[in-house]
């Protein structure tokens, strides 16, 4: 549930909980032992007087003489458990226990009319009975005076109110002699009872002056009886209770049908409150006594008027309470109505506030919905748009790459003719005897590059017809591992030179003759051995296995290639069998070797899958082992074994090493130019050097990062470069020596493959002097060298006349004329030392003897010492404008350690003796 919603319910709980009406503070239970009149009054005045106390809950349960069934009512209201009981016991002595039971419970029980055989009750309350029986002795000996015989008519023998009232009566009217008890009997209360009673007095007595009957109800059954029987007129009748109202005692004094009655008072109000004070915890009296009087024909009309008066005041308090009743019933329907109503609006409210929220938020995300929807729509249409271009533009290239594969594939025709009238000749010529030793090493390069587009050219050629689905196998039944150590011997050269351990190991079987096309076999073998090697770096292993393999019932030869190294990524083994593809752009390469080996091997049924883990690279070719179904008339029986024998050779880093020099040779002692040539193909180095080496002494670097160390090193004149290279390529070599102090200022041409723009400039933007595209002719790149060296001693020699103002007017800028000013800073703190040496600025500036030399020579065509005497005699020449010194503090002071000599410098540098300057300046 939100926390909203949790929140709103609460409130409602709050608000239905304060309007629910309080629970009674009391419950009193007021057991009855009579329904009667006198009873029904009582009862009436308890509810009234009950109303004055808020919180009084009054249970009345009334039976009707039956001592058993109100012991019953009593144990019913201790299973209540009531706060307290109101009881009116019909009989005393069987009443006795159930009542001490409850008192002991801790029920304070009230006794009212009626006691019981023990002390065990909280109070007692009724007019006192025995009195009441004397009041009428006494009233009836004034009445006889003192003679007559007279008759009594009791109530219930187990009650005490009525044995309590004879006992009164008996204890006044035995002391008249004269007076005479003539009959008496016990009618129970009752009317019916007391007529039968009163038959038999009659009877037994022919006289009889006066009945006292113990209640008012019982004297009007005997006098009833005695009417009926003539003889009522010669009897007084007395009653008890004086109830007003029709039938009650005090009418029939009126209507002299009783000659007087005695009052005996409910006293229900009084009740209540005694009941309060207990209740309540006050002070309370445990018996109590209510008033008693006579009624006769000298009071009965005052106390009609009276009684009437309290009727009539009880009917309208009944009345008020009936009203007060049906408003209080009224107010709480009301009340419950209004909760209900309040808990409704509540609820609407919520609800309201609910739809509103849920209908906001729905329009909301209806809004938003629409916004998206539009979004997709719009990257929907996007889409289809895109998705419509690249179906054009897919078509096109498709288109121009069929076109340009037509025309590559005819052009690589074309090629085949010139390439092999080239391989003609050159070999022709090689065979010739006179040939110098470096002509023959030019023409065996002719020869083998020749060799290798031819091969490029055959591959081509190949995968096109593989692709057109033309390219058919010619079977032979040969041994594979002959073959394979036959083809070994050709790789065994290579080796060497990156020190590279290579095997060969048959893991089962002997016998490996089979069907294979042997040209096309050896294509494969070959591709995938080149490109081992040409991955595997120096002190690489290359292990190459031969097995025999089931697979689902057949047998396959599995050849596998393993060679160490850097390993292919994911991407790599997911693409290295498509063609064009390049493992690395900086390695020299057409990408379609390995889409053509793929094409072989399928072509022979078998397949071929590449594995790189931990450095170690495996590609696996398995080729069914079984081709007995093969017809016999397409077998080559005959195998060109001229042909096998001249493997043609890939374009390997395999060529002559011991061409390059190596990294600790020295500069030729000769006057020559150094040039750094730094490419990873041997053979354009040594082409490059055979085209430099009679004017410049050439230092070659097999890839960026040896050209870097060695230009670092030697400080070469000037450094070409290829730009595609292992390590480091061009361009970053380039940046490299640029930024180097000692090599900053050296010239440097990059050589490319390509003749794009872009990589034009990003050349330029290396820093690259000048940039010549792949093929060059080598007149052009002699002159462009000579060109660029030609400009720097111009530029040396002008530098060297006027070197340090040049400097200043900024003809130097970068890190030149930094290095050339740190150069003189250094020289000038120091200036008075005569010993500052060469070592100590090299170190100070952070470069060696060596590169402190070569490049101080090469920027200003100074030797570093002639520089710091330069800087020494301009100091002179200041000192002398500047100050009064003499030729000798001069000399002394800018660390000459002869003033003669010093004289001897300042001449040949300035021509012009530091006497005459003196002379000229200070006249
Ligand atoms: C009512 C009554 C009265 C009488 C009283 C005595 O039940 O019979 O008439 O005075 O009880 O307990």
């Amino acid at each position: 549930m939100s926390k909203k919603a949790y929140l709103f319910f609460l409130f409602i709980a709050l608000v239905l909980t304060s309007c629910k009406e309080k629970q009674p503070t009391y419950t009193i239970g007021l057991s009855q032992c009579s329904n009667d009149e006198w009873r029904q009054k009582m009862n009436t005045e308890m509810r009234h007087e009950a109303l004055l106390y808020p919180g009084v809950d009054l249970i009345i349960r009334t039976v009707e003489d039956d001592t058993k069934q109100q012991i019953k009512d009593i144990d019913y209201f201790i299973d209540q458990k009531v706060d307290l009981l109101i009881v009116s016991p019909n009989e005393a002595a069987p009443m006795t226990s159930v009542l001490e039971k409850a008192y002991k419970s801790g029920i304070p029980v009230v006794l009212v009319d009626r006691k019981i055989l023990s002390n065990k009750y909280t109070a007692f309350i009724a007019a006192d009975n025995f009195i009441i029986g004397k009041e009428v002795g006494i009233y009836v000996a004034n009445l006889l005076k003192g003679k007559g015989k007279v008759v009594e008519i009791s109530g219930l023998e187990g009650s005490t109110s009525a044995s309590e009232r004879h006992e009164g009566f008996y204890s006044v009217i035995h002391q008249y002699p004269q007076i005479d008890l003539v009959y008496q009997a016990d009618a129970a209360w009752l009317k019916k009872e007391a007529g039968v009673k009163m038959a038999e007095a009659l009877l037994k007595n022919k006289e009889i002056n006066l009945v006292f009957a113990q209640n008012d109800r019982m004297a009007l059954g005997a006098f009833e009886v005695a009417k009926k029987a003539g003889r009522a007129d010669d009897i007084y009748f007395l009653g008890i209770d004086a109830l007003p109202g029709k039938n009650g005692g005090i009418e029939q004094v009126l209507e002299n049908k009783l000659k007087a009655t005695f009052i005996y008072p409910t006293g229900g109000d009084k009740i209540i409150q005694l009941v309060m004070s207990v209740l309540r915890g006050k002070s309370f009296k445990k018996n109590n006594t209510l008033y008693t009087a006579v009624v006769d024909q000298t009071n009965a009309r005052v106390f009609k008027l009276q009684s009437d008066e309290i009727i009539e005041q009880e009917n309208k308090i009944g009345f008020l309470n009936e009203r007060v009743d049906a408003f209080t019933s009224k107010y709480t329907l009301q009340q419950y109505l209004l909760m209900s109503v309040s808990a409704i609006v509540i609820l609407l409210i919520g609800l309201f506030f609910f739809l509103f929220h849920a209908y906001r938020s729905k329009n909301r995300l209806n809004i938003q919905l629409e916004q998206k929807n539009n979004s997709i729509q719009e990257q929907k249409n996007i889409l289809e748009k895109q998705r419509d271009q690249m179906i054009v533009l897919s078509k096109e290239l498709e288109e121009a790459t069929h076109t340009k594969l037509v025309f590559f594939t005819n052009i690589s025709h074309e090629f085949r003719t010139p390439l092999t009238l080239i391989a003609g000749p050159v070999s022709k010529l090689l065979d010739e005897e006179q040939l110098k030793p470096e002509h023959h090493r030019l023409l065996s390069l002719v020869q083998k590059n020749v060799a290798i587009l031819l091969k490029l050219v055959n591959q081509i050629i190949d995968f096109r017809k593989f692709e057109n689905g033309k390219l058919e196998l010619h079977w032979s039944h040969l041994d594979l591992k002959q073959q394979i150590q036959e083809w070994n011997e050709s790789f065994h050269e290579m080796t060497g030179n990156k020190l590279i351990n290579f095997r060969f190991q048959v893991l089962s079987g002997n016998d490996f003759s089979f069907n294979f096309d042997l040209e096309k076999m050896e294509r494969i073998y070959f591709n995938l051995l080149s490109n081992a090697f040409k991955f595997t770096p120096e002190k690489g292993k290359i292990t190459i296995t031969l097995d025999l393999v089931q697979e689902v019932n057949q047998t396959f030869v599995e050849l596998s290639v393993v060679n160490t190294g850097q390993g292919l990524t994911q991407q790599d083994i997911q693409n290295i069998f498509e063609r064009f593809y390049q493992v690395d752009s900086r390695m020299a390469g057409s990408g379609i070797g390995l889409a053509l080996v793929k094409a072989l091997v399928e072509l022979h049924g078998g397949t071929i899958k590449v594995n790189s883990e931990n450095g170690n690279t495996a590609f696996i070719v398995r080729i069914p082992f079984n081709q007995q179904s093969i017809p016999t008339s397409v077998f080559e029986t005959e195998i060109d074994q001229a042909k096998m024998k001249r493997p043609i050779l890939f374009n390997l880093d395999e060529a002559d090493e011991s061409q390059s020099t190596t990294f600790f040779e020295e500069m030729g002692d000769n006057e020559l130019p150094t040039i750094l040539v730094v490419d990873d193909n041997p053979d354009i180095r040594y082409y490059i050097r055979t085209i430099l080496q009679d004017k410049y002494t050439v230092i070659e670097a097999k890839d960026g990062e040896e050209g870097i160390q060695k230009a670092i090193k030697l400080v070469p004149d000037l450094v070409v470069s290829d730009v595609m290279m292992p390590k480091v390529d061009g361009v970053n070599l380039c940046q490299r020596l640029k930024e180097e102090l000692s090599t900053s200022h050296i010239p440097i041409i990059l050589l490319t493959a390509c003749s794009l723009d872009e990589q034009r400039i990003a050349g330029f933007e290396s820093g690259a002097d000048d940039y010549i595209s792949k093929p060059f002719n080598s007149n052009i790149l002699e002159v462009r060298i000579r060109k660029l060296i030609e400009n720097r001693q111009n530029l040396k020699k002008k530098f060297g006349e006027h070197f340090f103002t040049l400097v200043d007017k900024g003809g130097l800028n970068g890190p030149d004329k930094s290095f050339l000013d740190k150069f003189r800073q250094i020289v000038e703190k120091d200036i008075s030392n005569p010993d500052l040496n060469i070592e100590d600025l090299g170190k100070a500036i952070g470069l060696s003897r060596v590169q402190l030399y070569r490049k101080i020579k090469a920027m200003s065509d100074y030797a570093p010492n002639e520089l710091v005497k330069i800087i020494r005699l301009k100091k002179a020449y200041h000192l002398f404008s500047t100050t009064e010194r003499t030729v000798s503090e001069v000399a002394y002071d800018t660390g000459f350690t002869s003033p003669s000599y010093f004289t001897k410098c300042y001449r040949s540098f300035f021509k012009e003796s530091p006497s005459d300057l003196l002379k000229r300046i200070r006249k």
